[in-house]
């Protein structure tokens, strides 16, 4: 008998297909959101589950489900499984790290030249019929050359990052839980600031965490009168890690110049002041959003749910480390 699977959401259609020759499926919803109840309906007979960060799988989800061995996550973010619950009841818990590192790199320097060089602001005004002609002042954005990029979270993604920023000529700083070793830092041509110093100093600010209890509004009210009036702030990790609401109170005092955010403290709700200001680049949740990400993430989620459930190992299992970024 095949195992029974409740997948929440669609998957890509080939990942689908594939996951419904393999396993009696299930598939909860075609819409955006779950709702609540019908995930607990339907979990309650299945061994599998293959769920999307907007998701969340709590205590009472797993209570359940006393048949299930294994969640496996569309996203290499994990903060909406309740972690050590799942593991106290030895349940597999997978996600879908390294594909997506290069697609969300590429987007955070989108979003970084997106912000500093004003292109939607940009964009409207010629959409609106507004350009009349070259102007010396029209738009005048930050130039990259020379400034300073600080990398909150220094993972795969964060490298990733620093790697594109050097053909910037950005200087790099960084902070992670974990430093590296110095011969790292030299070959990677990076240096460790303190949260603190980094954000006194560093330019244009991209946050690359995971959203743990210790990351949850890291950025506050207090530490973004750290940085400097000129300063961008970019996040593509996760919303709450940046206090919301000081921030919009940040861009509109003219504390800080801009920021450029795919991510939301309450997604999908966007703080209603955000889009009413012109200094910041709104995206919805994007940063992974190539075809052939989505498509490896959608196989991958599928391969891993699959091994764990024929009793191996998970390619890509979710195991208690020392604190580090996991992105
Ligand atoms: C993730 O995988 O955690 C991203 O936020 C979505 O791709």
């Amino acid at each position: 008998m095949k195992p029974r699977v409740l997948l929440t959401h669609p998957l890509l259609p080939e990942a689908m297909d594939y996951l419904a020759s393999q396993v009696d499926l299930e598939l909860a919803t075609e819409e955006m959101i779950l709702p609540r109840e019908e995930l607990l309906a339907r979990i309650e007979d299945k061994q599998g589950l293959l769920c999307f960060l907007t998701d969340a799988i709590d205590r009472e989800v797993m209570d359940r489900a006393p048949k299930l061995k294994i969640i496996s996550n569309c996203a290499v973010g994990v903060n909406n499984i309740d972690l050590k619950d799942a593991w106290s009841r030895g349940l597999l818990v997978t996600n879908t790290p390294d594909v997506l590192t290069e697609a969300t790199a590429d987007l955070t320097l989108a979003l970084i030249l997106a912000t500093t060089r004003r292109l939607v602001e940009a964009d409207r005004f010629c959409r609106e019929g507004r350009f009349r002609g070259w102007k010396i002042d029209l738009f005048l954005g930050l130039e990259l050359s020379g400034k300073t990029l600080g990398l909150i979270g220094f993972g795969r993604i964060g490298r990733a990052v620093a790697r594109r920023a050097r053909a910037f000529n950005l200087r790099i700083i960084y902070q992670d839980p974990k430093r590296l070793e110095a011969s790292l830092e030299k070959e990677l041509g990076v240096e460790f600031r303190s949260l603190d110093d980094l954000l006194r100093e560093a330019d244009i600010i991209s946050i690359h965490a995971s959203l743990t209890p210790e990351s949850h509004h890291l950025i506050s009210a207090e530490r973004l009168k750290l940085m400097k009036k000129t300063a961008v702030l970019v996040n593509v990790a996760r919303g709450p890690i940046v206090d919301e609401k000081a921030l919009v109170e940040a861009l509109k005092t003219g504390q800080l110049w801009g920021a450029g955010l795919d991510v939301y403290e309450n997604e999908p709700a966007i703080e209603p002041e955000l889009p009413k200001l012109d200094n910041v680049v709104l995206l919805p949740h994007t940063g992974s959003a190539t075809r052939e990400t989505r498509q490896k993430m959608c196989f991958m989620a599928v391969e891993n749910l699959l091994q764990g459930l024929r009793g191996e190992r998970p390619s890509h299992l979710v195991e208690p480390v020392e604190k580090t970024s996991v992105l």
